[in-house]
């Protein structure tokens, strides 16, 4: 070892005591004789003094030492001077009297600061993820992610479950998303698909008989980036044969909790983790990953002010559509352009306009009178009517009631956005709670308007509700599913089902989707062909373990969890991936490139 101690072994006790440490150079400060350098290891820091009267040749080395400097110190561990602890530093009562310095290796001038928690441009982050990860908060989160795994590894461990690799060069895996191919170069003209899921994989284990399956298991889906998604991510993924939906749900739940009692202590959780029909959650929250820190619950108001005067609201309900509003607390004295702002976030989210209804500080709304009211809509609704929209929204005198007037679905959505946006913008979530919850109970298919067929909610692999099997002759819209998800403040965070295991309700599943025998055989006739062979009961879940992290680390974007993200364009900055191929490369696989 080039080292007797970390930074976090040192303390008082060692006070005396000849230590070596090695690490970067964090800051160095001269001060008139004496040099202080701060050195950095992954623990923390610990301060070292080069004194000239002590060790002159070492003081001389010191005086040319950077930042970002790698160096080896041996000296004596010393309790630091009266008044000069440093309480915020874990080695803050101690440092060490240097007589030996050894640089290690020296250093450019970083492109940014490392010591210093300042706002850096990400592009420039991930271009040096290896200076970015020197930073005490991106090696926390490293640090909190391996927790999280190690976690996870041994609670599953505990319970019997086996870790199974699956492959990643494999068959196109449907989950909603765009395959990553790989050419072959033996097999000319053919692609492998990277997996988006080892869903199928994992379903086959369950044939083979392994029972008890988890795996931490990279996934790739060509999509779009966002704030919490990423084109390779990792999943947990867990199968298990016999089962029903409440033993998985229960074994996920507890998971959860142990993780967030040993690793975020501080957390409030509500025990057991509320569980919400999915139709309840697009009608109270307009969407099925709600976040709910907060209430703030949309209200269907169309059969209060389907009588009223108000053309737009009366003609939408009179049309078959919607008239949904939220109360937004302490909004009532909005300005007219921040009402603006609202209306051009909800344009953003699909609506064709916002209206807005503003109650004034009236001491209760048994007290409110007209004058109370603004709102190009008052003159058109009874007083008894706005009390009552008061009521349904659960809206308070200074309160600014929201109304949407559009199809359900446009509705629900666009207040459910405006709920979200507004919740943190009001900071209504408190920041010390983690708001699990399930949402079950989700339709089995969604129409795809686009392709005129039906789609599965989740994948194709979910079983319908038994007794609504039927359905699937007659109305495919109304199979409920055994699939469920689980969320946390306001992001889907997992999501799984009991699955089909007979071969010929998968086949008529695929039926249902529009598949003909030829191809669900093609895609799927190895799957069809293993559930012939006595394929037990079985059902599964997968977490997304990136969109935890950020979670439990409060991070904002998923690339801050990620050791190797890839950018908003799906680059990867530091070896500049995608990149062209050589024309060997390509011929070698068989392509010859467009010229576009
Ligand atoms: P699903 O597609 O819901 O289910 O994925 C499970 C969880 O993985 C996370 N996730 C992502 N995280 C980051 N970037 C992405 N692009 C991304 N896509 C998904 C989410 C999500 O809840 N095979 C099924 C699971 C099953 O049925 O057992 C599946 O993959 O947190």
């Amino acid at each position: 070892m080039l080292r007797t101690h970390n930074s976090f072994e040192l303390n008082a006790r060692l006070a005396g005591q000849r230590v070596t440490v090695a690490g970067w150079v964090d800051r160095r400060r001269d001060h008139g004789g004496l040099i202080f350098i701060d050195v950095r290891d992954r623990a923390g820091l610990v301060q070292v003094v080069f004194n000239p009267e002590v060790a002159a040749d070492c003081h001389k080395i010191a005086e040319d030492l950077r930042g970002e400097f790698v160096i080896q110190v041996t000296g004596t561990v010393s309790m630091r001077p009266d008044g000069t602890h440093n309480p915020k530093l874990a080695t803050g009562e101690i440092e060490i009297l240097a007589d030996t310095l050894n640089v290690l290796n020296t250093s450019e001038t970083p492109p940014f600061y490392v010591n210093e928690d300042v706002e850096v441009d990400e592009n420039l982050r991930l271009r040096y993820l290896y200076l970015n990860m020197r930073r005490p908060r991106v090696r926390d989160i490293i640090l909190l992610r391996h927790q999280v795994m190690r976690f996870m590894r041994s609670y599953f461990d505990g319970l019997s479950f086996v870790e199974v690799e699956t492959p990643i060069l494999g068959k196109s895996t449907p989950e909603g998303a765009r395959d990553y191919l790989v050419p072959s170069r033996v097999h000319q003209g053919k692609f492998y698909a990277l997996p988006q899921s080892p869903q199928q994989m994992k379903q086959l284990l369950m044939v083979g008989g392994i029972e008890r399956y988890y795996q931490i298991a990279k996934c790739f889906r060509d999509e779009d980036t966002r704030a919490d998604r990423q084109p390779e991510f990792t999943q947990l993924d867990v199968e298990m044969s016999f089962i029903e939906e409440e033993d998985i749900m229960s074994i996920a739940e507890e998971m959860f909790i142990g993780l967030v009692r040993s690793l975020c202590p501080s957390k409030q959780m509500t025990i057991p983790f509320p569980r919400i029909r999915y139709a309840d959650a697009m009608e109270y929250y307009g969407s099925d990953k709600p976040d709910l820190r907060f209430d703030m619950r949309i209200s269907d108001v169309s059969q209060v002010v389907a009588e009223s005067e108000f053309g737009v609201f009366k003609n939408t309900v009179a049309a078959g559509g919607k008239v949904k509003a939220i109360a937004l607390p302490g909004c009532g004295a909005y300005s007219r352009q921040e009402l603006a702002h609202l209306t051009e976030l909800a344009q953003g989210y699909g609506a064709r306009g916002l209206l807005s209804l503003s109650i004034g500080e009236c001491g209760s709304i048994d007290a409110l009178t007209m004058e109370d009211v603004k709102s190009v809509a008052a003159k058109y609704l009874t007083l008894e009517q706005i009390k009552q929209i008061a009521v349904c929204t659960g809206a308070k005198p200074g309160d600014l009631v929201v109304f949407v007037a559009d199809s359900d679905a446009v509705a629900a959505n666009t207040l459910g956005r405006l709920r979200q946006e507004m919740g943190l913008r009001l900071k209504l979530a408190d920041p010390e709670q983690f708001a699990f919850a399930w949402i079950t109970d989700f339709p089995l298919l969604e129409w795809n308007k686009d392709f005129n067929r039906w789609q599965a909610t989740h994948h194709p692999f979910t079983s319908p509700l038994e007794e609504d099997i039927p359905f699937l002759d007659s109305d495919p819209s109304k199979a409920g599913s055994r699939a469920y998800d689980i969320v946390l403040n306001g992001h889907e965070i997992g999501g799984g089902s009991i699955r089909i295991h007979q071969a010929w309700l998968q086949r008529k599943i695929f039926h249902v989707m529009g598949y003909t025998d030829t191809e669900i055989d093609e895609r799927f006739g190895h799957l069809l062909e293993a559930f012939s062979y006595g394929a037990p009961p079985h059902g599964g879940i997968a977490v997304g373990v990136d969109r935890l992290v950020m979670l439990l680390s409060n991070a904002g974007n998923i690339r801050d969890v990620i050791p190797f993200p890839k950018n908003q364009n799906a680059v990867d900055m530091l070896f500049n991936a995608p990149a062209p191929a050589t024309p060997e490369q390509l011929n070698e696989v068989h392509i010859l490139l467009r010229d576009e």
